[in-house]
């Protein structure tokens, strides 16, 4: 009884995603991602170690998306994560806290931040916990500001880490995956490829096996994090990594991590390796 009840539903699960998948496309790899006429970003490279076996190139996202969402991220006018961004700004330079400090208090323009976001997720000082850039954010505000923690997936936080992310535009990726972060890596491999929810769906049964099939509308791509925090013109607002990872899971209906916790840092650990050799796209815009 038990095991038929079973077989019913991964039969169900199949056929369900069989029938919303429909066609193929290769990602289009010939258009070039060239950002205010100026700034090249590569969107595809050689694969990473992580993906060896697996891919022959690592692609971004944008190679998946319709020629007018590529279009909004050639243009910082047109990208409207830029105005987010912006705000972040305004945020960076506000004082808040009992110590009466900005961000630029200590860090003077935000300028100083590039190559913080490649080099996200890592292992904190103390080399305990694995860290993102949102914890480091934290950090300094509740050890050095004497402000309040905010919340991860607050405006404020994606709007800032969107801010200091594109500081890192263009440039290549440089965490470590081994040694202290090796755990953590493997703990994030390991989510990676477990099936969760009633559609029994791993993230591999779609960014791997299924890459470039379609999902209803959806162009499935490796699902790279390069471009977060990115700008999804469906929620018209920024979205964070972990908010993302959050939505994937729950279309599998399963109930998600939270955003922030252990695992999704292991995860995006783990899928920052599978992407290590594209560069940061800043704030990149998505649907
Ligand atoms: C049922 C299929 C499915 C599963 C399972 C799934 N995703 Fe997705 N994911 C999608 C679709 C559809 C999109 C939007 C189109 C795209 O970028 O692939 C997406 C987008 C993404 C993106 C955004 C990529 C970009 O460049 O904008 C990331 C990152 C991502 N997924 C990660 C994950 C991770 C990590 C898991 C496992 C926890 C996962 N996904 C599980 C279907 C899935
Ligand atoms: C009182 C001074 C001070 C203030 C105010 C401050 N920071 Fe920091 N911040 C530091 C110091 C010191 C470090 C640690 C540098 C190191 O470890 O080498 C740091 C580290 C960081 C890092 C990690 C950098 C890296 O290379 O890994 C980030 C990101 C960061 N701060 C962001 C912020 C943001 C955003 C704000 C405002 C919300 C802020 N900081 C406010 C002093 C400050």
């Amino acid at each position: 009884m038990g095991l038929n009840k079973g077989k019913t539903l991964i039969v169900a699960s199949v056929l369900a995603f069989a029938a919303a998948a429909t066609g193929y496309a290769d990602p289009n790899a010939e258009a070039k991602l060239v950002i205010n006429g100026e700034i090249e970003i590569a969107t595809v490279a050689p694969p990473p170690k992580a993906l060896e076996g697996i891919f022959d190139h690592a692609y971004s996202g944008w190679a998946f998306r319709t020629p007018e969402t590529q279009s909004m991220q050639a243009d910082d006018f047109d990208n409207s994560g830029m105005l987010f961004a912006d705000k972040g700004i305004d945020l960076w330079n506000t004082v808040d806290g009992t110590e009466g400090k900005s961000c630029a208090s200590c860090h003077e323009n935000i300028e100083s931040m590039a190559g913080v976001r490649a080099s996200v997720p890592k292992m904190n000082k103390a080399g305990d916990d694995l860290w993102s850039l949102e914890n480091f954010v934290n950090d300094c505000r509740t050890t050095r500001m004497g402000a309040e923690e905010w919340k991860w997936t607050s405006d404020s936080m994606k709007f800032l880490t969107a801010a200091i992310s594109l500081q890192s535009r263009g440039m290549p990726q440089t965490q470590a995956f081994d040694g202290p972060a090796q755990s953590w890596y493997d703990k994030g491999k390991e989510i990676y490829y477990t099936r969760y929810g009633q559609l029994e769906l791993s993230c591999a049964n779609c960014h791997e096996e299924s890459m470039g099939k379609y999902i209803r509308a959806d162009h499935l791509s490796q699902g790279q994090i390069n471009g977060f925090p990115a700008y999804r013109t469906g929620d018209a607002t920024i979205i964070s990594a972990h908010q993302r990872f959050v939505g994937c899971i729950r279309d599998t209906r399963a109930e998600p991590f939270k955003a922030g916790s252990a695992e999704f840092r292991a995860l995006e650990l783990y899928v920052t390796a599978r992407g290590a050799t594209l560069p940061i796209e800043g704030v990149s815009v998505r649907q």
